[in-house]
């Protein structure tokens, strides 16, 4: 902070603050358990209401303590799906979304090429509980992914109040020989919807990753994911967009 101290009548500005390396960094080799809070700490007042859509194990959350926030846990295998959340509009103060980012569990059955094998199993048993998602239907692939955030995204800007903070975890992908860079994908998508991208962290995975049948390498192999903060801009709540549709849909009609 700037202070202004007075010698006789010359008044002078000096820098207030302290100097500090107790500083929340933008990338960590660490896991997402020390990371999360770290983010919330920086980004979320203590006390906010905090949907977790995604809870999933409650890994996040492992080192918040229980009273900082009111956290409401939900998950698919919860039965709440996070594309349609049992909350009012403008109700929140922070969501969190952390769906499957690899779109190997989304594979329509178990013996597609990269389904559910592999680093996929591992994923399941970690994070899902051993049962999967049907998707019978719609996009494929990185596709399933990218739809699964845009509605989500959609739905955390209705459920949001305004300058609510929306905080998204991914990670870039390969997905069928194509460079797919989620977090990009995401900003672009989530930027023209009403959110302010207000701070993106890198997790740096800490062991080796392995592939096993390689071939020829031809792209780097990620072992890096994000956590991307997004603040909803105080433009138009999500209930005056629909009203403003309707309105306009009801002259088209005229
Ligand atoms: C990467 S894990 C989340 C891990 C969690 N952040 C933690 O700290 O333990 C992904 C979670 O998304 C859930 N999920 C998948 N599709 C979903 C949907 N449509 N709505 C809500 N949750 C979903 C899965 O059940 C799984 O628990």
């Amino acid at each position: 902070m700037e202070q202004v101290e007075s010698e006789g009548n010359n008044k002078k500005r000096v820098q207030g603050g302290k100097t500090t390396t107790e500083l929340v960094l933008s990338t960590y080799m660490e896991g997402n358990e020390f990371v999360f809070p770290k983010i919330l700490q920086l980004h979320v007042p203590l006390d906010a209401v905090v949907a977790d859509v995604t809870y999933g194990k409650g890994i996040f959350w492992k080192n918040v303590p229980k009273e900082a926030y009111k956290l409401l846990a939900t998950d698919i295998m919860t039965g709440v799906d996070c594309r349609s959340l049992p909350y009012t509009d403008e109700s929140i103060d922070c969501e969190v979304l952390d769906p499957p980012y690899a779109e190997g569990f989304f594979r329509r059955s178990k013996t597609q090429s990269g389904a559910l094998t592999g680093s996929h199993d591992a994923f399941w048993k970690r994070y899902g509980n051993h049962k999967r998602p049907v998707v019978s239907e719609g996009p494929k692939y990185y596709d399933v992914v990218l739809d699964l955030y845009f509605k989500a995204g959609q739905e955390a800007k209705r459920v949001l109040r305004k300058g609510g903070v929306f905080i998204v975890k991914c990670q870039d992908q390969v997905s069928a020989n194509k460079q797919r860079l989620l977090h990009v994908d995401l900003i672009n998508y989530y930027e023209p919807l009403g959110f302010y991208t207000k701070d993106l962290f890198v997790v740096v995975r800490s062991n080796k990753p392995c592939v096993s049948r390689l071939v020829t390498q031809v792209h780097a192999r990620k072992n890096h994911s994000y956590f991307l903060v997004f603040v909803k801009k105080s433009g138009q709540s999500h209930s005056e967009v629909e009203k403003g549709r309707s309105g306009k849909e009801v002259a088209e009609a005229k």
